[in-house]
């Protein structure tokens, strides 16, 4: 990588290039010399004439950096991204070129894997349904139907990384058989590995997706993956939409070949597909799992803290693998 010079005065720009949270571009402009790209009036005019300027970019887990910024950017030593996923950005790419990438792991793991069994149990026990139903006036009509049991499932993980692991450990505590779907088989945990996503889906009550997002999980979770779950089962996506094959889910859902989801994340966000806004089978959350105050101030600062590493030392503090 680009080493970074370390006399402050001749430090080059941080390029901003997506919205961050106001907190985090109020420190970063306090900072380094900060340039938001995003608002600029002719960012196209800026990158002709002040690129040599420009040793990192911060960017968001959404946007990523396109290579076509990295190949404009002759100086780019460090893309650091505010989130976890970094799929956005070709991480090869940026290795060739010399530029490290950065990420904010773990800070966001207990908030996420929160959420995730939130939303399990939500659609579960169909606690939003049932109160759309009292709101609606409905309970002095007809009883609420019956739900599901949540504890005691089989529940399976799909991808146990670090977020994947949170969940499980949550799910232990409602004394679930709990299996998952990951890279391999892993020794330090006592859950029942399985080698596919269909037989996880066939084996289990209910799929929680944690895999990475990416080319290499893209419609992992497909038509035949639905099935496999069946009429009885739920789908809980904290991960990224597009590991799911949202038509063939929409068509699940609608058809009533799946019991029910929970999703944070879509495959083109903000939109949401009418047949889920219209179900009564789904919760649907706006790709919120990391959203507290004390989470994203801990990625903020992590973000942070590799500018800082990087502008003064050359190295990020926590570096994608
Ligand atoms: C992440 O950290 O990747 C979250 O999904 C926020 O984008």
């Amino acid at each position: 990588a680009t080493s970074a010079p370390t006399d402050p005065a001749a430090q080059g720009t941080v390029l901003q290039v997506s919205p961050l949270l106001p907190a985090l571009e109020k420190a970063l402009a306090e900072r380094h010399r900060t340039v938001r790209l995003h608002e600029l009036p002719d960012p196209a005019a800026y990158l002709r004439e002040q690129a040599e300027g420009v040793v990192a970019a911060v960017t968001s887990a959404r946007f990523g950096v396109a290579n076509s910024l990295m190949d404009a950017l002759p100086k780019l030593g460090a893309i650091v991204h505010f989130g976890v996923g970094y799929e956005t950005t070709d991480v090869a790419h940026a290795r060739a070129r010399g530029i490290d990438v950065s990420n904010t792991p773990d800070v966001l793991n207990d908030c996420v894997a929160d959420l995730a069994v939130g939303g399990l149990i939500d659609v579960m026990r169909e606690l939003s349904a049932a109160d759309r139903y009292v709101r609606a006036g409905r309970w002095g009509a007809a009883p609420y139907p019956l739900t599901s049991r949540v504890s005691g499932k089989r529940v399976g993980i799909l991808g146990l990384g670090r977020i994947g692991r949170a969940v499980a450990r949550r799910l232990e505590g409602f004394d679930m058989d709990i299996a998952y779907c990951s890279r391999g088989p892993v020794s330090d945990v006592p859950y029942r590995y399985l080698p596919t996503a269909r037989e996880l889906a066939a084996e289990c009550d209910a799929v929680v997706v944690t895999v990475a997002g990416g080319a290499g999980t893209r419609g992992l979770v497909s038509a035949e993956v639905l099935d496999a779950l069946g009429p009885r089962g739920f789908l809980v996506n904290v991960a990224r939409g597009s590991v799911v094959d949202e038509p063939a889910l929409v068509a699940a859902v609608r058809e009533g070949r799946i019991a029910g989801a929970a999703l944070d994340v879509f495959a083109d966000e903000p939109n949401v597909p009418q047949a889920l806004l219209e179900s009564d089978r789904v919760l649907l959350l706006p790709h919120v799992a990391s959203g507290t105050h004390e989470t994203r101030q801990a990625m903020a600062d992590l973000v942070l803290g590799n500018v800082q590493r990087f502008m003064a030392e050359g190295v990020l503090l926590t570096p994608v693998l």
